[in-house]
């Protein structure tokens, strides 16, 4: 007879089938909204997971019903041998979707391998189209190489290419309009992201958010926008497509439209904190029990707990003056 595993629900009946795993805490680029320009104290090697320990802890994940991953950073791409764990997440039984977020800028030379390793998926960091403006806004002289990256990962057939973008106020506002054009010439699916106030990288750079209502208010003179119906593996982005687009178009609004009700991620950092949500502390040190000794089904309780307790919303809803109280780059953004 099958056993039935218990899975990951929580007191408030979401199931948390989606987990975010930041591969390091490092990253090439210093975008403004994520880190300030020196950089943040990084973790030592040992003080991060490796990748058995990665790969382990994903196994649990998924025996307890995560079905989709997604790996993030700070920048996955630039450590070590990441190109070697991804065919093991790859064949998880269970695991439906599992993608990988980049800035981009090493993105050329390892698609070849991200993709025979069975990932299709891929998100790209871009906030602006211009040269100039990528370098104020991450610090590096890296545009082209992105570009050029998106486009190969489009020749290659990575299917959906995602397109972030961050809209700070008077930083990149006056390109919504450009980037929300390219979901008309090309299959990419642009996602505007409202920026969300972090202590770590806002000292002396003010940025301001600019409400999803108005970023889709300057999309709709280029035409009218049809909801896209939402997906399990969506999340909280609501999707649309302009008349005839092959691409789409998608917002994520943490500030202005809550979606902690249907939350279903869990994060594990890249220290290998297991940690609910990702603007509360809360949090618990896997690293640690595992390196002392855990076992599978210790670490299976500890999953089954922490998801039980996810906060039931963020403090930049309930107090509506937040901001986030860890490390973007490390837990995984
Ligand atoms: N506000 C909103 N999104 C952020 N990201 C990182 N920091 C922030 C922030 N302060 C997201 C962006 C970026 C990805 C790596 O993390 O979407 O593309
Ligand atoms: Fe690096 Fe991404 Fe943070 Fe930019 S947003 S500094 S690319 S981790």
């Amino acid at each position: 007879m099958e056993t039935v595993l218990p899975s990951l629900i929580d007191k408030h009946n979401r199931h948390l089938n989606y987990l975010r795993i930041s591969i390091t805490d490092r990253c090439n680029l210093r975008c403004l909204y994520c880190m300030p320009h020196d950089g943040l104290a990084k973790l030592k090697h040992e003080e991060i997971l490796t990748y058995e320990e990665i790969l382990r802890l994903a196994t649990i994940a998924v025996k307890l019903g995560v079905n989709k991953i997604r790996l993030t950073g700070g920048e996955p791409l630039i450590r070590k041998g990441i190109l070697h764990l991804l065919p093991s997440l790859v064949s998880l039984p269970g695991l439906k979707d599992i993608s990988l977020t980049t800035n981009g800028v090493y993105l050329k030379e390892h698609l070849d391998k991200i993709k025979s390793a069975g990932i299709k998926r891929i998100n790209i960091s871009l906030d602006t189209l211009h040269r100039k403006r990528y370098k104020k806004i991450t610090g590096y002289d890296g545009f082209e190489q992105v570009w050029e990256g998106i486009q190969l990962a489009r020749q290659l057939g990575f299917n959906p290419i995602k397109i972030n973008m961050v809209v700070m106020q008077d930083i990149n506002d006056d390109e919504i309009v450009d980037f929300a054009r390219l979901s008309l010439n090309h299959p990419y699916h642009i996602r505007f992201i409202e920026y969300m106030p972090s202590g770590f990288a806002d000292q002396g750079t003010h940025l301001h958010h600019v409400p999803n209502s108005a970023v889709k208010e300057q999309i709709t003179t280029l035409g009218k926008l049809a909801r896209v119906l939402n997906t399990e593996i969506d999340g909280p982005t609501d999707r649309f497509r302009l008349e005839g687009a092959p691409g789409e178009i998608g917002f994520i609004s943490p500030l202005t439209h809550h979606f902690c009700q249907v939350c279903n991620r869990l994060r594990l950092t890249a220290s290998g904190h297991l940690r609910p949500c990702l603007l509360s502390d809360q949090e618990v040190d896997l690293k640690t029990l595992m390196r002392a000794g855990a076992s599978d089904n210790d670490l299976e309780q500890i999953f089954l707990e922490t998801a039980k307790n996810k906060p039931r919303a963020h403090r930049l809803v309930s107090e509506h003056c937040g901001s986030l109280s860890g490390q973007m780059s490390a837990i995984g953004g």
